[in-house]
């Protein structure tokens, strides 16, 4: 058996992409182990996921800023094989994204590079969609760097878009697709199935 991966996950939500990877890891299809959840909100479904399953939390809200050295420490301490950003509403710091360039992976509801970027997360995105009239949307993993939703692709699922479609409709079909993708692309990654083509990542099938 390969080594077990070792996984940080900060998510500051429901968690249900954090729950679906956790899920197909204590049902064997994941090689990771979560050692810690990273939220900046002590009162959302993540950590409260985390809490009812012995999953280490360390709360960073406002009464507990730490300094950028502290955060490096945390994570050190876990010796991360693989950052997994699912639904995490604070920036990483620059260091960190330095540190573990290609180890950072963050899922978005929407076909990137395609409304991406500043402000869009959340309802905003849907509602730009449906805004330009597309007839597709999707979810998209990337790497993270120091830019908003703009590191490499890694994979993608489309969604069809209807024309009597609602934000709250588009988004939870969205979320569906994500449950599927995230735990397969973060599979990819426990499997060292992620190649490189120049500078674009590609999962390669397992054996
Ligand atoms: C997802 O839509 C994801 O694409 C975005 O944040 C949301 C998190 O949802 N980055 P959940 O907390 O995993 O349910």
């Amino acid at each position: 058996m390969s080594k077990i991966f070792q996984i940080v996950v900060f998510a500051s939500g429901n968690g249900s992409n954090f729950k679906k990877i956790h899920q197909e890891i204590l049902a064997s299809n994941i090689n990771g182990n979560i050692g810690i959840l990273i939220s900046n909100n002590k009162q959302c479904g993540a950590v409260d996921y985390a809490t009812e399953h012995g999953i280490k939390c360390v709360i960073l809200d406002k009464k507990n800023e730490i300094s950028e050295n502290t955060f490096m420490q945390i994570l050190e301490g876990y010796l991360p094989d693989l950052i997994i950003l699912a639904g995490y509403l604070k920036l990483i710091p620059a260091s960190v994204i330095r540190k573990y360039k290609h180890k950072i992976i963050n899922i978005h509801p929407a076909l990137l590079p395609s409304f991406g970027g500043k402000g869009m997360y959340g309802s905003n995105v849907h509602k730009a969609v449906l805004a330009s009239k597309q007839i597709t949307s999707g979810a998209t993993v990337h790497f993270v760097d120091e830019k908003y939703d703009h590191g490499q692709i890694i994979d993608q699922q489309e969604v069809q878009v209807f024309p009597d479609d609602t934000a709250e409709l588009l988004a939870r079909r969205v979320l569906e697709v994500e449950h599927l993708l995230y735990p397969r692309v973060v599979k990819a990654c426990c499997e060292d199935r992620i190649i490189w083509e120049g500078d674009a990542p590609r999962i390669i099938p397992s054996k």
